[in-house]
């Protein structure tokens, strides 16, 4: 599929964005092994999040979709998992085939994981490391234990683990082995990552203990099922965020947004840039701070952004260069490093659309600059099977002069179905998805 953006008129209105990707597969994944019945609202039904429920069918959990959004995750606990009798297919998604690797490794069964094209070339080493210190069996392919992966799981014993890197994918793994370990499991974070497998464990009566950047679970307890009600994602929120601050004239709400600080280091970098965004109708939903996200159109200048600050708006950084080039001055991102393994080296793919489109952007080995501002220019463009590059040109095809072509644009499904349609509502009518 590519998805045709011509340049729009002011964005005005509001949206409310699908649930959060990762509060979705936790939310599944920590209700199937609860005891008893759970209800989430709000589940992002999204491939990948799709691929996450599938694959705890295939352990012999009941989910039923009860309505639009809307699951009922019938809780097995751990004890109840069943092995499965085919590979889990986890498709995209690098969060869901980690989770699930740490799932399985605490249970006596023998599980292999494949993924899509994107996923079979990413790392699995950086869970291989500490699932087999537990005492789990890990074998992939190659240097890096790329996908598919055979996890032999059981018996494992607790460990101390420190993450080479912020990464909540390998925390929340190393967290969900340990729920099966023998003894407790401490995981120590260079710098704090997202949070959610953390909130999640504690509302469903874990012992987990939070000091710092260390994390420590005591197995034994049983979960108990909760009620869920999964915010909107930021990450997904981000896309319009900054189509508002760049289009002119424009003003959007989106509402009941995800803001745990752990994953709002947007708002934080886009603050300092003199982005005028405004927060309102403050809450709380299942554990997470939720709120309306204000923007409207701001004139930016550069900034620099590194250490504490990437982890916690590492799947944002593709967005904020777009921001960037809109900003006076040179914007330098370092510190990104982890965008080389993501669905796409998200560095380089970054750097080749908004360049293709005329932006002053160059790679660095950690990061990109990237100098402002440049009237962008509409040009045909590759996603390169990432959704986060696909929206990410479509939000700087809104400011570019004439026509924008986003090649392989499918990929948005793995995290936002409804985008094109969002980007319309907001009154951005030139976006034709065609297959
Ligand atoms: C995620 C963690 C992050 C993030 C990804 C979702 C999660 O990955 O980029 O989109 O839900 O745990 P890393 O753990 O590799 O940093």
């Amino acid at each position: 599929m590519r998805l045709r953006v011509q340049p729009t008129g002011p964005l005005a209105g509001a949206v409310r964005v699908p649930g959060d990707k990762s509060v979705s597969h936790r939310a599944a994944i920590l209700s199937a092994i609860a005891d008893g019945r759970a209800r989430i609202e709000g589940f992002l039904e999204c491939d990948d999040c799709l691929r996450t429920a599938e694959a705890l069918r295939q352990l012999g959990v009941y989910i039923e979709p009860v309505a639009s959004e809307t699951l009922e995750v019938h809780g097995v606990t751990l004890d109840g998992l069943q092995e499965p009798a085919e590979p889990l297919e986890m498709g995209n998604s690098g969060t869901g085939m980690r989770l699930m690797m740490g799932l399985v490794a605490g249970r006596p069964m023998t599980v292999t994981l494949t993924g899509d094209e994107s996923l079979s070339k990413r790392p699995m080493d950086r869970i291989k490391t500490p699932l087999e210190l537990m005492g789990a069996r890990v074998e992939g392919q190659g240097d890096r234990c790329t996908p598919p992966v055979t996890v032999r799981g059981g018996d494992l014993g607790g460990i101390r683990y420190e993450t080479p890197m912020a990464s909540a994918q390998v925390k929340s793994a190393v967290l969900l082995a340990g729920l099966s370990a023998t003894g407790e499991t401490t995981v120590v974070e260079p710098s704090a990552s997202r949070d959610h497998t953390e909130r999640m464990l504690r509302a469903m009566g874990a012992d987990i203990e939070v000091d710092g950047l260390a994390i420590t679970l005591r197995p034994g307890r049983t979960l108990q099922p909760q009620s869920i009600r999964v915010p909107g994602d930021f990450s997904s929120a981000a896309f319009f965020l900054v189509a508002a601050l760049l289009v002119p004239g424009s003003e959007v709400v989106l509402q009941g947004t995800l803001l745990n600080p752990t994953r709002t280091g947007l708002l934080e970098a886009l603050g300092e840039m003199g982005a005028a965004i405004r927060i309102g109708n403050e809450s709380e939903e299942g554990g997470e701070p939720v709120g309306d996200v204000h923007a409207r159109t701001s004139a930016l200048s550069a900034g620099e952004f590194g250490g504490e600050l990437i982890p916690r708006m590492i799947d944002e950084i593709p967005i904020l260069a777009v921001a960037a080039t809109r900003a006076e001055g040179t914007t330098i991102i370092r510190d990104a490093d982890e965008l080389r393994v993501k669905e796409s080296d998200r560095l380089a793919a970054t750097a080749e659309v908004l360049g293709a489109m005329g932006a002053e952007i160059s790679e660095r080995e950690d990061g990109l600059e990237i100098t402002g501002p440049t009237e962008l220019q509409g040009a045909t463009v590759d996603s390169r099977g990432d959704h986060r590059v696909a929206m990410s040109a479509a939000v700087a095809a809104l400011i570019a002069e004439g026509e924008t072509v986003i090649e392989g644009a499918e990929c948005i499904r793995t995290s936002y179905p409804q985008f094109a349609r969002h980007l319309q509502e907001l009154g951005a009518e030139g976006v034709e998805e065609e297959e």
